[in-house]
């Protein structure tokens, strides 16, 4: 059974603070070196409360946040203000909050009628900052990833089409169980990453955590998520860790 970096924390605010230290101690590294960090940042509830640390005064002179720069993971295909616009979740928790300049958050434009040609733009974005060895694809520095009962991460949901992408970094993905349409960041780039952190929380994600963690490999698309030169770790609260063996949460 493949060994998994699983971190069990007692609450969301435990888990969200550690995952704020390591954005924190990561970032750190890369102004020491002198060198932009690049985050690529999940949507949907769970890192919320994440990204208000990141912002909070507590931080606050801790961040360089002039040499970082921050990515969405997906977006929906709505307007940036709409309720359900990730961009908004993240507006609201950490850009209208933190001294991040306009032009180190790039925003994923799904509200464009031409998804197909959104996706190559924000592709083009990616290599502009990243700027990739020719052939290779862009590094992230950290993925904060979510993950959802049915074990979809990113916009990448069971029996979808981009599950099955193996060039482009970022493309369109229409959710026919959600009656929508996405843009998300798809495998070949998410595995291109430096280190990958799952934030899970909640009762309701334990079955999907236990088949993911310790069901039959290559079932469900966050067990797809497997960086190739990079960490891949398991942050959880305890509710959505209750299903998982002691061996699973690294325990005696
Ligand atoms: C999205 C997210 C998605 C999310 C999971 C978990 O656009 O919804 O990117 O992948 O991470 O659905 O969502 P919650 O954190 O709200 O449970």
């Amino acid at each position: 059974m493949v060994k998994h970096d699983v971190k069990v924390f007692s609450s969301l605010e435990e888990m969200s603070w550690a995952a704020a230290c390591a954005f924190e101690d990561l970032s750190r590294i890369r102004a020491i070196e002198n060198k932009t960090f690049s985050a690529a940042l999940s949507g949907g509830l769970t890192p919320r409360l994440l990204y208000q640390i990141l912002a909070s005064r507590a931080l606050l002179g801790r961040i360089q946040w002039k040499n970082i720069h921050l990515f969405q993971v997906d977006e929906r295909c709505v307007p940036p203000d709409h309720p359900d616009s990730n961009y908004r979740m993240i507006r609201e928790a950490l850009l209208d909050n933190a001294d991040i300049p306009a032009e180190n958050f790039h925003r994923m434009q799904a509200e464009q009628a031409d998804l197909e040609q959104a996706a190559r733009d924000y592709a083009h974005e990616l290599a502009r900052v990243l700027q990739p060895q020719d052939g290779d694809r862009p590094r992230l520095d950290i993925v904060f990833l979510g993950m959802g009962p049915d074990g979809h991460t990113a916009s990448l949901f069971p029996g979808t089409a981009a599950l099955e992408e193996q060039s482009v970094w970022v493309r369109p993905n229409h959710v026919e169980r959600l009656g929508m349409r996405r843009l998300t960041m798809t495998f070949p780039l998410l595995n291109t990453a430096a280190h990958v952190i799952f934030l899970v929380a909640g009762a309701d994600k334990a079955e999907g955590l236990r088949k993911v963690l310790e069901g039959p490999p290559g079932q469900l698309p966050a067990q797809r998520i497997q960086p190739l030169d990079g960490s891949l770790s398991w942050f959880l609260d305890e509710a959505a860790a209750r299903k998982l063996s002691p061996a699973t949460r690294g325990e005696p």
